[in-house]
């Protein structure tokens, strides 16, 4: 049978066959059938934007792989800078690679004093963290003037490793700025998570020794959220780095994307969602308000890919009971688990195949690990800073086109100029 599809022009009989190539149909070709003749697909449902070598995602049977490695071992056997180096690069490091490249990161930590001292402490005493993240990203640009060499490899290279360094830095300073309290510098005696904690929750020790079981429960949810192909703030990142522009730029805009309550910010919405439900008395009255969409939405369930329980959820809660030995429950766990088996019990639910996603449960860890809600999203973005860099590499590697999609005009025909003051 032929890998092909056969497109006929009803209105001249004109025909053109296509082959399918990697599961998709070459939309140049059928421009040369029907040239001016566009798809109409909001949100890029049916759209293929690129081809990708990163990361392998089948929705339907739940799978996600990195560069071929399933997540779970990967979530079981290695270690966040380890995927990293795996994303970037395409390959796991060897023992020297790795430690050369731990090194390079850690040596990349600090940030100029100038972005602290003048850039963040200028913010207004209550700045959403994540907005100061957005900023402070996109301010990095105007430190390195040779970001903008781009198709320079060893200066891509540097923006990379700065970018990945100097993420979790900015994620404390913004995260200290907005409790009041004083900035913390890198120790970068600490591994990557150790390092990130000690920067956020230091007080007056000498040196800030974080919970081991909870180090480990950063970094494989690190592991997790590192990348998930085109979703919303990776494609932000492709769209913008397609314009050439620098990558602090254009991290800041894909962060941007990820801060939204549809996205990046589904695991701080749950939380509020199950503080609001209260008990697990509510919980059917809940369900139905959602049902009968007068209400929100399931926060933490649905995904546009997966159609069946997202890996990366079953992950998290097994990291969940781990953190809770350490923490103590999170009392709104009981809530969370009603409500995931009414829903996976329910039709309106299964019929829509609507499963727990990554953010049903990881806000609970951050919550008990003693995040406020404003820094879910920050945590986030501090992995996602990998995947983000790594398809924005491989973008530019393929020579790509500058995004630019075509609209289908729906506005007015054309009409002449009315003066103000005869309108
Ligand atoms: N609760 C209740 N109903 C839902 C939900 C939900 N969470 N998600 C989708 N639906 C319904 C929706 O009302 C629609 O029903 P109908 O066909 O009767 O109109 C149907 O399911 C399809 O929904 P959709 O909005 O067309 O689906 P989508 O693929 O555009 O949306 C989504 C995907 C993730 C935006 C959506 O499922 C959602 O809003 N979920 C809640 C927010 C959330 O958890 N987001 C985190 C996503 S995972 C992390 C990440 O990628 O950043």
């Amino acid at each position: 049978m032929a890998e092909s599809i056969t497109i006929i022009d009803n209105r001249n009989g004109e025909s053109i066959e296509i082959p399918l190539l990697n599961g998709g149909v070459s939309a140049t070709e059928w421009s040369k059938l029907l040239p001016g003749v566009w798809f109409y697909d909001p949100g890029f449902m049916s759209t293929a934007a690129c081809e990708s070598a990163i990361t392998y995602l089948d929705g339907d049977a739940g799978i996600l792989r990195y560069r071929g490695y399933p997540i779970e071992q990967l979530a079981e056997q290695s270690t966040y800078l380890e995927v990293a180096y795996l994303l970037l690069y395409g390959e796991l490091p060897t023992t020297e690679q790795y430690a050369a490249w731990k090194n390079e990161i850690t040596s990349h930590t600090f940030i100029h004093e100038n972005v602290r001292k003048r850039f963040l402490d200028g913010f207004h005493y209550d700045a959403h963290p994540m907005g100061m993240l957005v900023s402070a990203v996109a301010a990095l640009s105007t430190f390195y003037l040779d970001a903008k060499e781009i198709f320079d490899p060893e200066s891509r290279n540097k923006q990379v490793i700065r970018l990945i360094a100097k993420m979790p830095t900015l994620a404390a300073a913004a995260h200290r700025f907005s409790v009041g309290m004083p900035f913390v510098y890198p120790d970068n005696s600490l591994d990557f998570a150790e390092n990130f904690l000690s920067m956020l929750w230091k007080v007056a020790e000498p040196r800030f020794e974080a919970n081991p079981v909870l180090a480990h429960a950063l970094d494989v949810l690190f592991i997790l959220h590192a990348d998930h192909e085109q979703n919303c703030s990776t494609t932000a990142m492709r769209v913008v780095g397609s314009s050439h522009s620098d990558p602090y730029s254009a991290t800041a805009a894909a962060a941007a994307a990820l801060y939204g309550p549809r996205h990046g910010g589904a695991n701080e919405a749950v939380i509020r969602m199950l503080t609001d439900i209260a008990s697990i008395e509510n919980v059917p009255d809940f369900i139905a308000t959602v049902k009968s969409g007068q209400g929100q939405r399931l926060q933490g369930f649905g995904h546009r890919v997966y159609k069946s329980y997202d890996p990366r959820a079953k992950i998290v809660k097994r990291i969940a009971y781990e953190v809770f030995e350490v923490t103590g429950k999170n009392p709104l766990l009981d809530i969370a688990l009603e409500l995931e088996e009414i829903a996976l019990a329910d039709e309106y639910f299964t019929s829509r195949h609507l499963y727990p996603n990554v953010d049903f449960y990881s806000g609970l860890i951050y919550q008990a690990m003693g995040f406020p809600l404003e820094m879910f999203t920050v945590l986030f973005s501090i992995p996602r800073t990998v995947g983000w860099l790594a398809h924005w590499q491989e973008m530019l590697d393929q020579d790509s086109k500058i995004a630019r999609p075509r609209q289908l005009y729906i506005g007015s025909e054309p009409r002449d100029y009315v003066s103000i003051t005869a309108r």
